[in-house]
């Protein structure tokens, strides 16, 4: 076992890498991040930051296609290249897909599990390597949902996606915890964003929040926001989760306790 030669260090002195950084959750994540003083390297498959994303003096936004082995070498090769100390990573990139489980097309199932899965496993291929070469003891966020737990009609890509990052988390943060380096996950629930919204209209023919609360019978009685899953990811991205390895955090308000 090797001692990590890094821990106990406060958010501001972390450089974090965020995929799907222009989207809803992403961009949330990203500016939490920003506000605690960390700092970033932005990743999605759009050419530029876009308008939201602020880019502080020690932030960078790379494109990056995650659909293409290629590209994530690439991205990767940057970030060595630079010489900078990244200490987490946030797999947060991913595509929706409701549907009839018949009407599922091949090409959606293998988008689906390239996007929601392959790419946070060579992702966190990357930054393992990374944070050994370095001897860092780094953190590795992925973006779950209540899918990684429960079936839902007309999600069964998507919760196929969702549970194999259950299992890839648990089983990398087992691998690699001896080397201090944690993995955990961050499950939403039902977020009000545009991936949501086109869900709920497609599935449920439902055009707002409140109505998705209800279908779903959300205990806490109203959808959380971006912004609860970023301070979810910031808390697992510091030491104050320090003995976490292998968590699935669900925020959910209540979705899967009852
Ligand atoms: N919104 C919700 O209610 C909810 C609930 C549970 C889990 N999630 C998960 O949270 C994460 C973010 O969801 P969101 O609601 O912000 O969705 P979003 O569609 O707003 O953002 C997803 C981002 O991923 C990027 N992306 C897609 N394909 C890519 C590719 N091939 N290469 C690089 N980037 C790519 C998109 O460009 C986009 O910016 C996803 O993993 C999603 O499954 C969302």
């Amino acid at each position: 076992m090797r001692p990590p030669s890094e821990n106990n260090v406060p958010l501001a002195k972390t450089m974090t890498l965020v995929t799907g950084a222009r989207g809803a959750l992403g961009l949330s994540i990203c500016q939490a991040i920003q506000a605690e003083g960390g700092n970033l390297i932005a990743t999605d498959i759009q050419p530029d930051a876009g308008d939201s994303l602020k880019l502080g003096r020690n932030d960078q936004y790379v494109s990056a296609d995650l659909t293409d082995a290629g590209s994530i070498k690439t991205l990767w090769n940057t970030v060595e290249d630079s010489g900078l100390r990244l200490t987490g990573l946030v797999n947060n990139a991913g595509v929706g897909l409701t549907k009839a489980f018949e009407d599922v097309m091949e090409a959606e199932i293998d988008l689906s599990l390239s996007v929601n899965v392959k790419a946070p496993f060579l992702m966190s291929q990357g930054a393992v390597k990374h944070f050994r070469n370095k001897g860092i003891a780094g953190s590795i966020i992925n973006i779950g949902s209540v899918g990684s737990f429960v079936g839902t009609k007309h999600y069964s890509v998507y919760t196929m996606t969702k549970h194999a990052i259950a299992g890839m988390t648990r089983s990398l943060a087992v691998e690699v915890a001896p080397e201090g380096i944690r993995v955990n996950a961050v499950c939403p629930g039902p977020i009000w964003t545009p991936m949501l919204a086109e869900a709920a209209a497609n599935t449920l023919g439902v055009a707002t929040p409140e109505e998705v609360a209800e279908h779903h019978g959300v205990p806490r009685g109203k959808l959380g926001q971006a912004q609860d899953i970023a301070n979810a990811v910031c808390w697992l991205l510091s030491d104050k989760s320090g003995n976490c390895f292998g968590s699935l955090l669900t925020c959910d308000g209540g979705y899967l306790a009852h």
